[in-house]
């Protein structure tokens, strides 16, 4: 089998997860070198996965000197997407980088404009896309199995205090870092775009975070189908799975579904049922997806640069741009007390000023 030649950047927490328990299951992808400038990283990776670790670098200038590669996995926080984003397409390597895409919307323009004009695939791994149910539940609407949808509503809630959350003071840890999720589910579920947001967010009493951990979000999507998202890192009820709790209401029913478990039972959690009105709820049998969550974003990207085509559902960077306006957007109009944001401004205002 075809494989690609990957560097891993970024051996931190989630960096060391995707090295021991996602890479490895993608015969597609070949590690041939990990990048990270800290020798406490490089050292817990080689503990962890011995010969297995390969190569490994303090800087992806010095990887890129020592190996031969077709693409760059970049598994680091945010802030740091951009400088190796940008160094990996500049020395013509494809990238596949974790979410959220970037700081800023001309950021990630930026790096759309820049993969665009080396011919170079550009992904963001939105894992969540790769789950049992959301896919189901992308076929029963594409399908119109219940008619088009009326309406969507979805709760996401966690304690985060109770499980430990580990960046309390990034930038808008609930709209910014974990809704932006949602908002691409949103978009792959439905196939329609938001066009405007209008949203309130807050920091409940004793919160640990830095910005609102707890936010109401009204999103129009195209032909004016409106979705609610209400969602709360700091919830002293029943904790949803990680894709949140959706009811997405259409002319003969609604489907219910929710996807992604806790770490170590990820697909425990994806059910789907569809409900006629005055019927009990009826389960919906969900096939399974040859590589879920992380593994089935880099599986993809490996087929993208194999077959020179991203494969349907693929997350690209340019994709991305809407989900990642969806949330600025939010996060403009919850700092405007619910104003109302139109996402169209926000990208033209961006594409005007790329970085
Ligand atoms: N998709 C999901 O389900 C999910 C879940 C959790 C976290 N995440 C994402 O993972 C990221 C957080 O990463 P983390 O938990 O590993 O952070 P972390 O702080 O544990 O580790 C960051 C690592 O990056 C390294 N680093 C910094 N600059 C670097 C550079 N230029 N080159 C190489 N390495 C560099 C640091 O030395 C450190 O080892 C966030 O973007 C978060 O949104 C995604």
């Amino acid at each position: 089998m075809e494989r690609i030649r990957l560097i891993q950047v970024g051996l931190g927490f989630w960096g060391t997860s995707w090295a021991t328990e996602v890479l490895p299951t993608v015969p597609s992808v070949e590690v041939v070198a990990r990048v990270d400038p800290d020798p406490a990283a490089r050292a817990r990776i080689r503990e962890r996965l011995g010969a297995a670790a390969g190569a490994l670098f303090a800087s992806l200038a010095e990887a890129r000197r020592a190996v031969e590669a077709d693409a760059v996995l970049a598994s680091l926080p945010t802030n740091h997407h951009v400088p190796v984003c940008r160094e990996a397409l500049e020395a013509g390597l494809h990238v596949l980088t974790e979410k959220p895409f970037a700081p800023s919307l001309s950021e990630a323009i930026g790096l759309v404009r820049l993969a665009t004009e080396r011919g170079l695939v550009l992904g963001v791994s939105q894992n969540y896309r790769y789950y049992p149910a959301a896919r189901r539940a992308a076929a029963l609407v594409g399908q119109g199995v219940l008619g088009a949808p009326i309406s969507v509503a979805i709760d996401f809630r966690r304690d985060a205090v109770a499980e430990g959350h580990r960046y309390p003071d990034i930038p808008d840890p609930l709209l910014a870092d974990m809704a932006i999720h949602h908002v691409d589910l949103l978009r792959f579920v439905l196939g329609r775009e938001p066009v405007e947001v209008i949203a309130r967010s807050w920091n409940p009493p004793g919160s640990p975070f830095r910005d609102d951990a707890s936010a109401a979000v009204l999103l129009v999507l195209e032909g004016g189908l409106v979705a609610s998202w209400r969602g709360s890192w700091l919830s002293r009820g029943p904790a949803t799975p990680w894709a949140g709790d959706w009811v997405i209401e259409a002319e003969a029913g609604q489907i219910e579904w929710t996807c992604r478990g806790n770490a170590g039972a990820r697909l425990s959690a994806d059910r789907l049922a569809i409900r006629r009105p005055g019927e009990p709820a009826e389960p919906v049998p969900l096939e399974p997806v040859p590589f879920p969550d992380r593994a089935g974003t880099i599986a993809a990207f490996a087929e993208a640069i194999l077959a020179g085509e991203p494969p349907a559902g693929f997350p690209t960077g340019a994709d991305n741009l809407a989900s990642l306006a969806t949330v600025a957007a939010a996060v403009r109009s919850a700092a405007r007390g619910g104003a109302r944001v139109r996402i169209a401004e926000l990208l033209e205002a961006a594409a005007d000023r790329p970085r």
